[in-house]
């Protein structure tokens, strides 16, 4: 399914409700996007005002286990922040468009950065489980993109240049973030497939070859339209187990379990970023 001529109006009819359902005393300038196990950055908002998908008209439901399904609003060190408790996926058999709809939605709340963050398959050598990594570019193998469609000229052109995607000042921010509180941030390309199967070792090296140092199923619907609309985009991926075919089998319950365990780092090193908004 192709997404609507006026998807603008449809971003607007969300932002607005979002607004009027949980009214907040000071806009968010800072949006996050949580992955898989990764929604415990919550836990430090300052009065977290807290609102399920289900309210919030045209937003996605999220179905996977280990995404709550709920909006955060607060503050973290100060700053209002927002923050998506889980996310849906292209393989949950919604349109690209539809994946990235929320990530819309919060640039049109007035963010000044969106964090998108992701559990990811490591496969560089030093990507082990446990290890953060900076999103730096990206290899799309979804095969598909939510640019597709009719362009709403209102949100952003039909031709979008991607030399700096992930947002070079961002990173540097993560970078000085990461200094700060002493969190060791590895730096890499993302590879984005299809899923939900995870990838065969054959796959693996094909990425490994093509320059990707992590694989996951997530984030680069959600970057290309945040950047459509003009928004600075920065990505983190909690590495929590090594690609296929370079370690163990894989298990969905081991890659929320080593990102809850990564989380006091994960959420240290987001506070951090944070911070440099002050
Ligand atoms: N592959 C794809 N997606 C993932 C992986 C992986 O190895 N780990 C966590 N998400």
């Amino acid at each position: 399914m192709l997404p609507p001529a006026s998807l603008s109006s449809l971003v607007d009819t969300s932002a607005s409700a979002i607004q009027t359902l949980l009214p907040y005393a000071s806009p968010p300038r800072v949006g996050f996007i949580l992955g898989s196990g990764l929604g415990m950055l919550v836990e430090r908002f300052e009065n977290p005002g807290l609102l399920p998908y289900a309210q919030i008209p045209h937003f996605p439901p999220s179905s996977v286990q280990g995404h709550a399904g709920r909006l955060a609003f607060g503050h973290l060190g100060g700053i209002a922040v927002v923050a998506m408790q889980g996310r849906t996926h292209g393989y949950e058999g919604l349109a690209p468009w539809q994946t990235a709809f929320p990530a819309r939605v919060l640039c049109r709340l007035g963010i000044q950065a969106l964090v998108l963050t992701n559990a990811a398959g490591g496969i560089g050598p030093d990507m082990k489980p446990g290890e953060l990594m900076a999103i730096v570019d990206h290899l799309n193998f979804s095969g598909a993109n939510p640019l597709t469609g009719p362009n709403d000229e209102t949100l952003g052109p039909r031709f979008l240049d991607l030399s700096h995607l992930y947002c070079p000042q961002l990173l540097q921010r993560m970078r000085k973030a990461a200094h700060a509180r002493s969190v060791v941030l590895r730096e890499g390309v993302y590879a984005m497939m299809a899923g939900p199967s995870y990838e065969t070792p054959a796959e693996i090296r094909m990425l490994r070859l093509l320059g990707a140092q992590a694989v996951g199923m997530s984030t680069v619907y959600e970057a290309l339209a945040a950047h459509h609309m003009g928004t600075p985009v920065a990505a983190l991926s909690c590495i929590t187990n090594l690609a296929a075919g370079l370690g163990p089998l894989l298990s969905h319950s081991e890659v929320t379990e080593v990102s809850a365990q990564s989380s006091a780092r994960f959420c240290d090193l987001l506070e951090g970023f944070v911070q440099t908004f002050t």
